[in-house]
């Protein structure tokens, strides 16, 4: 899709309100381009409604389910229902997207053997064909989960059947050069080609899989399928062709938001990342997550401590919550909106579905969850907006990160709140990617 789209969102007048699913073009002078964001499908194809709650799903292992509806549970997996109803809802708002990013993790979460190669293959198969049914000419670009492999977890980091499956399910959306690096290392980089701006985006979809602590193949290696050679080389490459770059990744860089002390990654590659990043900062236009569930930003500063990088952390569409965790997200998927001449991020717009009122009424009423720009009343997306935001949410009262903390559930109705050290952790994640920097943070404690 390419032009005709641009048109229509100029023609699109000011009279529109805020509260309507089609962004305004409104108060940004040139065009936008947009592109989707879904994340952590996870299809739980044994949900059912039973009497007895324990045998609604197969992901809430054995315990009961909360209050389980058509569209699902917060103890379970997503029903096929609920991603039918999403990209539906999806297709139907008839947002002009110039892309999809889907960030990974079709599978439940299952035992180990209750899976296998064959039925993970066949989940992301399905997946992919009900993307391909709602978007048939829609341009995607998938990265690899965690939950994206048999056994779950230990991405490797040399052909594999998974590998070789999604390269020939994704042959339709990716040339045969990021076919070639997916099959080898599950990750691959590709030109997305605008015909509304003058210059290449390049996506780069890393396997952050391969960095994942409980990802035993890789526990040895320095650079576990060369991925972060080929990664610096692909970097610097896009800097001499003056290209400008989007990283997609199923697990993020950074510190877990929701506890103390815990890198996403190991470690060591976090370190080794956040390096990376910050040396190509001035080509790296925006960086997109999942794995997680929950909604989250992250602003990488550079060694001066200037902000260089706005990082995004989808919330997923299954709405899990292990039996340990008293909180849980509603499902929901977003769309992003860019400036076309360098990319650079403008607004999002994050939808959701209030699952409890789904099941009440049987209805899946999507809806906008908020605008960011309009919620926390910034101009734009870009490092140095995301750096001032999060700057303000240190306020005791802070409204905005209050507003924050209910989006990182994605507006989930009984959330038990943050407290301070609850607040203390998330803002250390949001500004503060490397080691040294958060153990200051977590440190000083103070807000
Ligand atoms: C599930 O709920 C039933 C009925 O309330 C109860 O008897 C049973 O112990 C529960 N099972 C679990 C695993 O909590
Ligand atoms: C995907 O799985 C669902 C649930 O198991 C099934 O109803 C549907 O027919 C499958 N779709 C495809 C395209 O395989
Ligand atoms: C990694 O190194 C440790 C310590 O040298 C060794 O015990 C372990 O077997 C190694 N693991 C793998 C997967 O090679
Ligand atoms: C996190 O690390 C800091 C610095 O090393 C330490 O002071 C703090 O106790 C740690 N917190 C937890 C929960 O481990
Ligand atoms: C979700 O729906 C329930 C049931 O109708 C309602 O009580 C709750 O307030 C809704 N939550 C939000 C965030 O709108
Ligand atoms: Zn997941």
């Amino acid at each position: 899709m390419g032009l005709p789209w641009l048109i229509s969102l100029l023609l699109l007048g000011p009279w529109q309100s805020p509260g309507s699913a089609v962004p305004l073009q409104g108060q940004y002078s040139s065009p936008v381009g947009q592109f989707w964001h879904v994340t952590d499908l996870h299809l739980d194809s044994t949900y059912q409604l039973a009497d007895d709650h324990t045998k609604v799903c197969a992901s809430s292992k054995g315990e009961n389910a909360s209050s389980p509806g058509i569209f699902g549970d917060y103890m379970c997996d997503s029903p096929y229902q609920l991603i039918l109803s999403a990209f539906k809802y999806m297709k139907d708002i008839r947002q002009p997207a110039s892309f999809m990013i889907w960030t990974g993790d079709s599978p439940p979460h299952v035992p180990v053997q209750e899976l296998s190669t064959k039925t993970v293959i066949e989940v992301i198969a399905n997946m992919t064909a009900t993307i391909r049914e709602h978007f048939p000419d829609l341009q995607v670009f998938p990265a690899l989960g965690n939950h994206d492999y048999w056994p779950q977890d230990q991405l490797p980091v040399a052909d594999s059947d998974i590998y070789s499956a999604v390269a020939d399910l994704w042959r339709p959306w990716l040339t045969d050069e990021a076919i070639t690096t997916l099959r080898k290392g599950g990750y691959y980089s590709q030109i997305y080609k605008s015909t509304s701006s003058a210059n290449p985006l390049r996506i780069i979809s890393l396997n952050t899989v391969l960095y994942y602590g409980p990802n035993k193949v890789t526990l040895n290696m320095t650079d576990p399928g060369n991925q972060l050679e080929w990664l610096e080389d692909t970097l610097e490459c896009s800097r001499q062709k003056m290209e400008m770059v989007y990283i997609i990744a199923h697990v993020p860089v950074g510190y877990l938001p929701f506890t103390e002390n815990i890198t996403a990654v190991r470690t060591h590659f976090n370190e080794r990342l956040v390096k990376l990043f910050r040396k190509y900062s001035n080509i790296i236009a925006g960086q997109f997550y999942g794995h997680t569930h929950r909604d989250s930003i992250m602003v990488l500063l550079d060694e001066q401590g200037n902000p260089v990088n706005s990082l995004f952390v989808a919330p997923a569409v299954t709405p899990i919550r292990s039996v340990k965790e008293t909180d849980s997200n509603n499902p929901g998927f977003r769309l992003y909106q860019y400036k076309p001449d360098d990319y650079s991020l403008l607004d999002i717009w994050q939808y959701y579905l209030n699952l409890t009122e789904a099941n009440i009424k049987k209805e899946p009423h999507w809806k906008l969850e908020y605008l960011m720009t309009k919620a926390y009343d910034i101009d734009d997306l870009r490092p140095g907006h995301l750096y001032d935001l999060s700057k303000k949410f240190t306020d005791s009262h802070s409204q905005q990160f209050a507003m924050y903390y209910k989006h990182f559930l994605v507006s989930f109705d009984d959330h038990v709140g943050c407290n301070k050290q609850c607040k203390i952790n998330q803002l250390c994640a949001i500004q503060c990617l490397d080691e040294t920097s958060y153990v200051g943070c977590i440190n000083r404690g103070v807000l």
